[in-house]
């Protein structure tokens, strides 16, 4: 048997046993949810730290909760290569985002020291703590403190029981002035490269297993509150009425028409809560969240201003108050040409058409890319369904994707 088909066997089982035991930890009984300081992402640090450690590398958790395995190269203390993916979810959410990235790494060094290979950078890999933002509506926290774009601002933000993100770092074990510490020097990192599934149906309907991203979209989160006045349901006339939850309706379908009249940006509203949020009260007070995608950030922002000028005409029209506040903003970034050439080389050797794909969802590498050079591997999955339970991949392409990635590593050797 020859050391690739070793690394077959056992990574068949090692990739997808490593995401179906993660995927067992979950805030919630009845489906997978695990946001950021939560004891879930301590179960799930010290969980992967067991792995990595048990994959050859020695471990720590940084100042920020990223918990971060390291495999020394020819020598010690050399620049290092970083792999990474989150271990945190949306809520109600699927199993392999994220979980996909950080479960490959681990395997790939896995391999690596399984034949004693050493080369002449370090390979890193990295469990970021928060990319979705499910709790502090904060995407890219762990990637960010890496990359040192970590606002000290973010430390105040509450969640939705009104505890703050440095309260909650303290509960967890950390300490909130030091998050700084959490960032790398630009000399010691060569690159960072993450595997994740495609979370869209174009690698599905290619018949391709894996693809390469060229870039990642950016993105906008705006919250916005309407106030109106609450009412007894029975007794206010329609006429009389600022109702809150009317309001925003409007806004919201507002929001999709003008996300469908300037395709391809794309506009969610996924988030909403209604004050008092009772059957025989008229609604006084509704927040709701604004989320808009796009591959070129001046058409996400013309959305955004166009967006902003239909809710003041709402407001106006139906007398009540409509205010927004930007909560998450990221622009799009490119991957690197080097990396992307690395990886279509490696496609190439492996076996595989080196198909280019865009991605319109977030990833860590975009907040890494303004620390090192970025390259994504995306895997296919099945029906291109995402944040949702029913997300699902192969044994056989998670294998693809840590071939891949394995070879693209031992090619920064050369
Ligand atoms: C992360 O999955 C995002 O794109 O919101
Ligand atoms: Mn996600
Ligand atoms: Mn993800």
């Amino acid at each position: 048997m020859t050391v690739s088909d070793n690394f077959e066997i056992q990574s068949f089982c090692s990739i997808m046993s490593m995401i179906d035991k993660l995927s067992e930890i979950s805030e919630t009984k009845d489906c997978l949810t695990r946001r950021y300081l939560t004891p879930e992402h301590r179960q799930a640090n010290d969980l992967v730290a067991a792995w990595m450690s048990d994959a050859g590398m020695t471990v720590r958790e940084d100042f920020v909760g990223n918990i971060i395995g390291r495999y020394e190269g020819a020598q010690c203390g050399l620049p290092a290569v970083i792999i990474g993916s989150h271990l945190d979810t949306v809520v109600d959410a699927g199993r392999y985002d994220g979980m996909l990235g950080v479960a490959t790494g681990i395997e790939c060094i896995r391999s690596l020291n399984a034949r004693n290979i050493r080369l002449s950078c370090a390979l890193e890999v990295i469990g970021f703590a928060d990319e979705e933002g499910a709790r502090f509506q904060s995407t890219y926290l762990g990637s960010k403190a890496l990359a040192g774009t970590f606002e000290a601002s973010l430390l105040g933000r509450k969640d939705q029981d009104g505890i703050s993100m440095s309260n909650a770092m303290k509960a967890f074990g950390l300490n909130p002035d030091r998050y700084k510490e959490a960032a790398r020097i630009p000399d010691d990192v060569l690159a960072y490269l993450e595997v994740h599934i495609e979370q869209g149906p174009i690698l599905e309907e290619e018949g391709l297993a894996a693809g390469i991203v060229t870039s990642i979209a950016g993105a906008t989160r705006i919250r916005v509150t309407v106030e109106g006045n609450a009412g007894h349901a029975g007794t206010v006339p329609m006429d009389l009425r600022k109702d809150a939850l009317v309001a925003a309706g409007e806004c919201i379908i507002t929001v999709e028409e003008l996300a469908c009249s300037n395709s391809p940006v794309v506009a969610t509203v996924g988030e909403i809560n209604v004050r008092p949020g009772a059957p025989n009260v008229i609604p006084g007070l509704v927040h709701f969240s604004v989320d808009l995608r796009a591959a070129e950030d001046v058409k996400r922002k013309e959305l955004q201003k166009e967006i902003k000028r239909n809710f003041d005409r709402i407001a106006k029209t139906r007398g009540v108050g409509i205010s927004s506040e930007i909560v998450h903003e990221a622009e799009s970034v490119d991957c690197s040409p080097d990396i992307i050439s690395r990886i279509e080389n490696s496609m190439v050797a492996e076996g595989h058409k080196a198909f280019t794909l865009f991605s319109g969802a977030g990833h860590d590498a975009a907040a890494m890319a303004s620390l090192t050079d970025v390259g994504m591997i995306f895997v296919r999955c099945k029906g291109g369904i995402s944040h949702n339970p029913a997300e699902s991949i192969t044994a056989e392409d998670a294998i693809t994707g840590a071939k891949i990635l394995l070879n693209v590593l031992e090619n920064f050797d050369a």
